[in-house]
């Protein structure tokens, strides 16, 4: 069975089809997601989808990308949502450069005040670090990140930056990047990190791998994923498959 450890089945490509994609799941060898919210307004549809199906996994928090939505009462609501038993992270949190550049102080913050947050709940944060990776490792340092742990999720930094993250517990997420001709630096990541520490996503409905790129993505394709992460760490793909499965129970404590 595979488990797709970051997903967002909430997101509106999926209006149309939303429960006959998550019913065909288990019937193709897909036996775990986690699905995080990017804002106080997803917190909601999260916690049904999560309630609807045993084998989805939600995730609370505010996206950089969204951090323009925050207002006083956005962290006590995120506080609140992880309560829920099927609420297992902080998450996603981060910083983008990519995207939104003149914020930079203003997502600092939130990605501060989140992992502070999860600290205290005992959660693991899922990680968003897009052309933002000094800041990002500056931040989780300062936040004392190795007390709550986590994922860096589709891995987008170099090699040489693994051996901090690494020792601070976290493990590292490939998605459809991986797959791609180009891919060189993810390839070289993923090859750098060990075994124990990866997991597979798919960022569904973004990020379809190769041969579906350009596709809405779903958990369905999470295979490709597997398949190229095996031939990077020269072993079969049913092994990839069982101990990236075991690696994200243990990262999100299921
Ligand atoms: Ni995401």
């Amino acid at each position: 069975m595979l488990f797709d450890t970051h997903a967002h089945y909430n997101d509106e490509q999926f209006d149309e089809d939303r429960d006959a994609v998550l019913l065909s799941m288990n019937e193709n060898n897909v036996g775990l997601i986690m699905n995080p919210a990017t804002k106080v307004s997803e917190l909601n549809e999260v916690i049904a989808i999560c309630e609807k199906y045993p084998f989805v996994y939600g995730a609370a928090g505010l996206h950089p990308e969204e951090v323009h939505t925050a207002d006083e009462r956005t962290l006590d609501a995120i506080r609140e949502a992880a309560q829920h038993p099927k609420i297992k992270a902080i998450g996603e949190i981060g910083l983008d450069y990519y995207w939104v550049k003149d914020n930079k102080e203003v997502q600092k913050y939130w990605l501060g005040v989140q992992v502070d947050l999860a600290r205290e709940l005992k959660l693991p944060v899922i990680i968003h670090d897009r052309d933002a990776h000094a800041d990002t490792l500056a931040v989780l340092r300062e936040h004392r990140v190795w007390e709550c742990g986590g994922v860096f999720h589709c891995y987008s930094g170099s090699a040489e930056m693994l051996p901090e993250i690494l020792d601070w517990g976290m493990y590292i997420g490939f998605g459809g990047a991986l797959t791609f001709k180009k891919a060189h630096k993810p390839a070289a990541a993923a090859a750098a990190v060990p075994m124990e520490r990866l997991v597979i996503e798919t960022d569904s409905p973004y990020m379809a791998p190769v041969p579906m790129r350009g596709r809405r993505n779903s958990s369905l394709y999470v295979h490709y994923v597997a398949q190229k992460l095996a031939e990077i760490k020269g072993i079969s793909e049913a092994e990839t498959e069982r101990i990236t499965f075991e690696n994200g129970k243990k990262l999100y404590g299921i």
